[in-house]
């Protein structure tokens, strides 16, 4: 595959707004308020916050870098950069967590494809049971099976119409829509009744409650909103022109990804307290059992209102969680695509097949299937915890080792600086935080998770 044929990315916008696009996502409307809830609130988000900038950061950088610099799939990166070595298999650690997470993680987008349509068609309206409408709709066979199958094959069309077109055109109108209506139903849940306790929950740290695996819960979490570890950055930045800011691309990503993730927080909470039976650590019905009880309350003199904001709150999170899956299907598909010198078309489609069978799986762990567990974790529990709790961590880990002691650092300051023209000043601090802070916070997460 030569170098030329390679497509990019067209404007610097698009750059970070594809990034994060793939970054914001299910992981920050879903999965970080039910971590937060399951792990005691605002510890939790501090220990989050930390390892955003100490771990995801660089580790973000140094994805875009790799990719960039070998202009090649997230496995076959570390072939051109690292010929002969073992190096390959960091990749390839990517490209098979990649199956998993996009699996799973189309599940869960799925059930939001399901309440887009509960929701125009007015089914969320108040008087309704919204534990007992999520519960039956996850143990549904035929009908979270549908809905896997579905979002799988919208994701597969947008694959298939390529880098600029689909991903990059795509990301840049949802993204700006969805930022304004997360902002504007934050500013709706601060007048809830519970927000006062909702705040506390979140703003207010009890330290007693940071354990071994509240830690390795919250770098679990920042691993998998920012998209890091497992290649799927490396993909985006292999993409990349040669004038894109690496360092500044990783900080803006970073930075709105947080803003998403804890303004969904600042969301979901007060509206937790302000409905009586629902709890913070009610799991990953969470997000769906809120929401609607938010629509209705808050705009309960103007239903209207709330049918409106709740029918274009479900779409634009299906929105978000296809930007997120189009990147995960993009992992797999440009490695099969250039590893096995099949078209793009026909490796899109051994992707499509495969993570919709091993999807369906997923979903029917909440039904049929959920007596089927390994360690005590259904196959949708353990996808998730062996992807973002083992592989992504692992992944980062070996990528700061990859970039911080591997690679020659002339390589490391021409991709940063853009081969000079650009100066960067945190290179230093950078260099650092790959070489040991990194790996070593990493192993001793992991560590003390082993032995707690
Ligand atoms: N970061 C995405 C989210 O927050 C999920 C994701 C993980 C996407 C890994 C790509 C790779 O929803």
């Amino acid at each position: 595959m030569s170098k030329v044929e390679r497509a990019n990315f067209g404007s610097k916008l698009g750059v970070i707004l594809a990034s994060a696009g793939s970054a914001v996502g299910l992981g920050n409307i879903w999965r970080f308020p039910c971590e937060v809830g399951e792990n005691g609130g605002a510890a939790f988000m501090l220990v989050y916050l930390a390892c955003v900038i100490f771990l995801g950061v660089p580790v973000m950088t140094s994805e875009f870098l790799i990719g960039r610099r070998s202009r090649a799939n997230a496995a076959m990166a570390y072939n051109v950069l690292a010929p002969g070595s073992k190096w390959s298999f960091v990749g390839l650690m990517g490209v098979f967590a990649s199956f998993l997470i996009l699996s799973y993680y189309t599940v869960v987008a799925g059930w939001t494809l399901e309440y887009s349509v509960a929701a125009a068609s007015n089914k969320l309206s108040s008087g309704v049971d919204f534990v007992g409408f999520f519960n039956d709709f996850v143990a549904n066979p035929w009908k979270s099976s549908l809905y896997v199958v579905l979002f799988m094959v919208l994701t597969h069309l947008v694959i298939i119409r390529g880098v600029t077109d689909g991903i990059e055109r795509f990301s840049k109108i949802m993204m700006p829509v969805l930022l304004v209506i997360i902002i504007v139903l934050v500013f709706c849940s601060f007048f809830m009744p519970g927000a006062g306790a909702g705040l506390t929950f979140l703003l207010k740290p009890d330290f007693s409650k940071l354990t071994p695996e509240v830690a390795l819960n919250a770098m679990g979490q920042a691993f998998f909103s920012l998209s890091i570890g497992m290649g799927c950055l490396c993909t985006y930045g292999s993409y990349f022109s040669k004038d894109t800011n690496l360092m500044k691309t990783a900080g803006s990503v970073a930075f709105i990804d947080t803003m998403v993730a804890f303004m969904a927080g600042f969301i979901i909470f007060p509206a937790v307290y302000s409905v009586p039976g629902l709890s913070p650590d009610a799991g990953p019905g969470l997000v769906f059992v809120t929401m609607p009880n938010v629509f209705n309350m808050v705009f309960s003199g103007l239903p209207w209102l709330g049918y409106l904001f709740s029918v274009l709150f479900y779409v634009l999170l299906v929105l978000a969680a296809l930007t997120s899956t189009v990147s995960l299907h993009e992992v797999a598909t440009a490695y099969i695509h250039e590893r096995f010198n099949l078209s793009r078309k026909t490796g899109a489609y051994i992707v499509t097949v495969v993570c919709s069978v091993l999807g369906i799986l997923c979903a029917l762990s909440f039904g049929v299937l959920n007596g089927y567990r390994l360690f005590d974790m259904t196959v949708f529990d353990l996808f998730d915890f062996f992807s973002a709790k083992f592989l992504m961590p692992l992944g980062g880990m070996l990528i700061s080792i990859f970039t911080g002691w591997y690679l020659d650092k002339n390589i490391l300051k021409e991709e940063i600086t853009n081969g000079g023209s650009i100066k960067v000043r945190f290179f230093k601090i950078y260099v650092l935080l790959l070489k040991y802070f990194a790996p070593i916070a990493i192993g001793v997460i992991f560590i003390n998770e082993l032995f707690k």
